[in-house]
């Protein structure tokens, strides 16, 4: 495979615009703080760590990008950080981040700001096998439980063969190029995709998996902030952080 030119930034876009009605009542779940500091701030710190990473455009909720915008600027990463006004859907918000991309940018992560503690190797990873050619990437876990398929009535109808299944995380990196051709041309007619690499799919062009990392798991529930607390606090008692 022919290696991708890499004579351009890498972005990232950090969908950040979710209310987190799965975490329950309380602020935008991008906001909700981990060891006192709010999740988008630990993820655009991981993405920025990484080093391979030149710029972040985070898609906030409308009515608090303001206030996200200037929480943002009183941090100091080593990456520039910008902020966007996200959409209905996570598809429309990235869709959004990606528009406001300069013109010298030619590989683009996208990263769920729900994916606070993800380790900054993953996203050098991803940006590596990118920029050695495979032009949409996604990190993957093999998948541990049982899964079986349900009929309306919650009978069994199969049990699915797990060992070609993978349940995938962000990053996800896309050359620029297939990335913009992906948002423009989806069917807004269809369900929006819950990830990018899905609209990859879509258009039946290739994805590649690489190993992912069991600490880049999405807060979804609350257990999953139970979880995400016990790993910071555990990095902290290791002077990681
Ligand atoms: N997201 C977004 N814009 C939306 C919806 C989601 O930018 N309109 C982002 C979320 O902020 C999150 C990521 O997409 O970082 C993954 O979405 P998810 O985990 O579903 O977060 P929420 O939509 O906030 O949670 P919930 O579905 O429980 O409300
Ligand atoms: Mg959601």
């Amino acid at each position: 495979m022919a290696a991708a030119e890499s004579t351009g930034r890498t972005a990232a876009l950090v969908p950040a615009a979710g209310r987190g009605e799965r975490l329950g009542p309380g602020a935008p779940k991008a906001l909700r703080p981990l060891g006192g500091v709010p999740m988008l701030v630990h993820a655009v710190r991981a993405l920025a760590a990484s080093r391979t990473v030149d710029l972040v455009v985070v898609a906030a909720p409308e009515d608090t990008a303001e206030s996200v915008a200037s929480m943002l600027s009183e941090q100091s990463f080593p990456a520039e950080v910008v902020v966007v006004t996200g959409g209905d859907t996570r598809q429309d918000s990235v869709a959004r981040a990606l528009l406001t991309l300069p013109d010298d940018v030619d590989v683009v992560l996208v990263h769920d700001a729900a994916r606070p503690l993800v380790p900054e190797e993953l996203v050098t990873a991803v940006v590596a096998a990118v920029r050695a050619g495979h032009q949409a990437v996604v990190p993957g876990l093999a998948v541990v439980d049982t899964i079986k398929q349900v009929d309306a009535s919650d009978a069994v109808v199969a049990t699915v063969d797990r060992s070609s299944l993978r349940a995938v995380q962000t990053p996800q990196g896309f050359t620029r190029s297939l990335l913009q051709r992906a948002h423009a041309g989806a069917d807004l007619d269809e369900a929006p995709a819950t990830d990018d690499a899905g609209l990859i799919e879509r258009m039946g062009l290739p994805v590649h998996v690489i190993p992912g990392h069991e600490e880049a798991f999405k807060v979804t529930r609350p257990f999953d902030v139970v979880m995400a607390e016990a790993i910071l606090a555990r990095r902290r008692a290791a002077g990681a952080v």
